[in-house]
């Protein structure tokens, strides 16, 4: 188990259209003046889920410590003063310190990032929360953080530009250096990370293009790294488009990650509006069933907030309010969820007999995974318990809930 060969960041390929030098001196940082819809979707699955996790976890861990490494934290804030990744986290520290302590962990290599990332992290301190920021590239703090976080649970947020740290430095370093037994209490161990598209566009297109370029070489070596082996350069070459590209070796990735170290995986789509092509997918992994309902309860939280957030503003030469027609959507699209869990329901009837929602989350949400959430499932079993079709009254905590057969 060595440090990461291969640096596989910004300083590789920049992918964000900011200038960051070798040294981290970046001085222009366009991404930090205010908040894209796809940011809203990230912050808001961020702040769904640590704090409920942090919550059940740290109730085994000692002292009630839960460790949280952001480890492309950015400054902390937007130019216009909106919370960036750090400020939320942080705000989520103060929401369960009296019941939890999150020991924050916020790792920068841009100098005038960690400036302001350092300002917010001093203020924190002094309200008596336990952060730290560190300067310099995750590569090189990752194991100081990893010692720190022995003996309690880990969550881990991952969120460059370009492509992250490679594979080996995932499945060995982070997973690997955490007991392979424990799934829950001090040795939780969960990763969110940023799975950049952009990158998988550009770069697989360096595989056909003619053009020469001298650093070509380095960055299918820098994706093989990141991707743990070049099975992604076959995948892009055998698909039809890139939307495919993107999809296969997005789950190629989750899928191999999840079988190293035996973790189950949510991707959630991010975009900056729903036309766009996807931005980057968030991965997450989770070594325990209640992570992954966890997650996919904020998951879809999160998604009701950007949805939110890409609503056009109102114009005054019209009647017709935005608003208005946001709601009127929502109220389709669960419709639409709801169905399509009612239809999965059955399959399970006709396959299985009557079963448990919770051996089964993956065929219930078939088709709505990170969109849909327990309410709708809840809201599918009443209306077959309504037409006769299962003798479960959908009544009780959803995942519990055994969905029988009228007898
Ligand atoms: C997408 S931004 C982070 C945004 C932040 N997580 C948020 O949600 O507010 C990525 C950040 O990672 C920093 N960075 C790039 N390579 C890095 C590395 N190897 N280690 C640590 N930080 C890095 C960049 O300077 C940039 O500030």
């Amino acid at each position: 188990m060595g440090e990461p060969e291969v640096v596989l960041d910004d300083a590789v390929l920049n992918l964000s259209g900011e200038s960051a030098g070798e040294d981290g001196t970046d001085t222009s940082s366009p991404f930090f003046v205010s908040k894209k819809a796809a940011a809203v979707l990230k912050h808001a699955i961020l702040r769904s889920y640590v704090v409920p996790f942090a919550s059940k976890v740290g109730k085994y861990a000692p002292d009630g410590r839960v460790v949280y490494l952001d480890g492309y934290a950015g400054p902390g804030r937007y130019e216009d003063g909106t919370p960036g990744s750090p400020a939320l986290i942080l705000e989520s520290a103060a929401q369960i310190a009296e019941f939890r302590q999150l020991d924050c962990y916020f790792v920068e290599r841009s100098r005038n990032n960690f400036r302001s990332l350092s300002t917010l992290v001093g203020e924190a301190q002094k309200q008596g929360l336990a952060a730290h920021a560190l300067q310099g590239r995750v590569e090189k703090h990752l194991k100081h953080v990893l010692t720190a976080a022995e003996g309690a649970p880990l969550f881990a947020f991952l969120d460059p530009f370009g492509l992250g740290v490679s594979f080996e430095a995932l499945t060995d370093l982070v997973f690997g250096s955490r007991t392979r037994q424990g799934s829950t209490g001090r040795h939780a161990t969960e990763v969110l990370l940023n799975f950049n598209a952009n990158a998988v566009r550009r770069i697989g297109g360096l595989l056909t293009s003619t053009k020469h370029s001298p650093g070509k070489p380095a960055t299918l070596s820098a994706m093989d790294a990141a991707c743990g082996g070049d099975w992604w350069r076959k995948e892009f070459l055998d698909s039809a488009n890139n939307t495919e590209a993107v999809n296969r070796i997005t789950e190629g990735f989750a899928q191999r990650v999840g079988k190293a170290v035996r973790a189950g995986s949510w991707t959630v789509e991010v975009r900056n509006r729903a036309h766009h092509q996807v931005a980057y997918h968030l991965v997450h992994f989770s070594r325990h069933k209640d992570g992954m309902w966890l997650f996919g309860e904020a998951a879809s939280l999160a998604q009701v907030e950007w949805r939110r957030a890409c609503i056009p503003p109102a114009r005054s030469d019209t009647l017709f309010d935005p608003i208005d027609t946001f709601e009127a959507e929502e109220q389709e699209r669960k419709a639409q969820w709801i169905k399509r869990i009612m239809q999965n329901v059955e399959d399970l009837l006709d396959r299985h007999g009557d079963f448990i929602v919770d051996h089964h989350q993956a065929q219930v949400m078939a088709g709505v995974l990170g969109e849909a959430r327990a309410l709708h499932v809840r809201a599918a079993i009443k209306e077959l318990y309504k037409s006769g079709k299962t003798t479960c009254n959908g009544v009780g905590e959803v995942r519990q809930l055994r969905v029988t057969r009228p007898r």
